[in-house]
């Protein structure tokens, strides 16, 4: 028998048939029909509404408006605004997706399975692409019914700081000019460019939520921690003999870079993303019980293997993460 060669297809969660995945599957279809609308624009169909179109609504896992959707629920919330909530933060997360993969970044050819945005649209197109997108994500928050003054504020007030010059900007600028740095340093890259974001969709849900400082504190913890394992886990993903058609990205794209994987040594960033996954978990479950959606969620995105395996489980073993071959070249310590 032979088999097909797998294809990208975003987060594979279908498998996990159970009740709980059927949930995430119909809240991951609200999010996307919800950003359809949200990038429909004038019915203009022209190339910088179809980059819009095409990077918003290409096959990624949605983990950070599913975040906001399933923490709110562990938290007993169920406003409707909410799906405004996340989706302005996954339209964010789309914008900066086009600006990482241009050529004068980290020069991607391949995105979610697809030819990048400036690749389908031309630089120019995608640069505009994303300046919408990210114009977008605020004009959204602006306007999503039912939410009161002060709340909005806040919103609008938590993701600015994120997205900004102390936030996933510099996060991106670090990670282009930081050069060769401590792993300490590479984590304060990491924590900018890439946990800041899930930090603040866990932010956004504890504002709607009126979640007790306590636990919004605990869920922050979460998301930081979650997002440090993340980028671990992504950065292994680059290495070489890794499959496109799996990852649905290009690999080898941080050779040259400093990555905690090749600062540490595999081992010891093996260790790390361990160590990180199990303080989020602990964190998460402080914060919301331990039989939430999403640390059930977090489970599925964090294990390649079948249901019932714990938020920690097989997340980091290295069998289907290898590491470039050059990594061992470029260690800094
Ligand atoms: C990619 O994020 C960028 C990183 C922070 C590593 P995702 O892996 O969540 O990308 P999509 O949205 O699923 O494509
Ligand atoms: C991603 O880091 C951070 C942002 C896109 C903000 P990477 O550059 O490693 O992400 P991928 O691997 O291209 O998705
Ligand atoms: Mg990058
Ligand atoms: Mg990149
Ligand atoms: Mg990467």
């Amino acid at each position: 028998m032979t088999t097909a060669t797998p294809r990208y297809d975003g987060l594979r969660l279908k498998k996990f048939d159970d009740a709980a995945f059927d949930d995430v599957d119909a809240l991951r279809s609200a999010v996307d029909e919800r950003i359809e609308q949200l990038v429909a624009g004038n019915g203009q169909n022209d190339s910088l509404a179809k980059a819009m179109r095409a990077s918003a609504l290409s096959a990624g896992k949605r983990m950070r408006p599913l975040l906001v959707m399933l923490v709110a629920r562990d938290l007993g919330c169920n406003s409707p605004a909410l799906i405004d909530v996340a989706c302005s933060v996954e339209l964010v997360h789309a914008a900066s997706l086009i600006l990482d993969d241009l050529p004068c970044m980290d020069d991607a050819s391949l995105r979610r399975g697809k030819p990048a945005i400036h690749i389908q649209f031309g630089e120019d197109v995608a640069i505009l692409a994303s300046v919408a997108l990210l114009s977008r994500a605020f004009g959204v928050l602006s306007q999503a019914q039912d939410i009161s003054p002060v709340t909005r504020a806040r919103l609008v007030a938590t993701l600015a700081q994120t997205v900004g010059d102390q936030g996933l900007v510099r996060g991106q600028f670090e990670d282009l000019h930081g050069g060769a740095r401590s792993p300490e340093a590479i984590a304060t890259t990491n924590e900018l460019k890439t946990g800041l974001l899930l930090g603040v969709a866990v932010d956004m849900a504890a504002i709607m939520c009126h979640a007790d400082d306590n636990v919004a504190q605990q869920l922050r913890a979460f998301a930081l921690a979650a997002g440090q394992a993340f980028q671990i886990k992504d950065d292994f993903l680059d290495g070489a003999g890794n499959d496109s058609a799996i990852t649905g990205k290009d690999t080898g794209k941080d050779i040259g870079k400093a990555t905690l994987i090749n600062t540490l040594g595999v081992e010891e960033a093996q260790r790390r993303l361990a160590a990180c996954l199990n303080e989020a978990d602990g964190c998460l479950a402080a914060a919301v019980g331990a039989k939430g959606r999403t640390r059930h969620f977090m489970g599925a995105l964090f294990s390649s293997q079948a249901k019932g395996k714990r938020f920690m489980a097989d997340a980091t073993k290295p069998r289907e993460l290898r590491p470039s071959a050059h990594l061992a070249e470029l260690r800094v310590n």
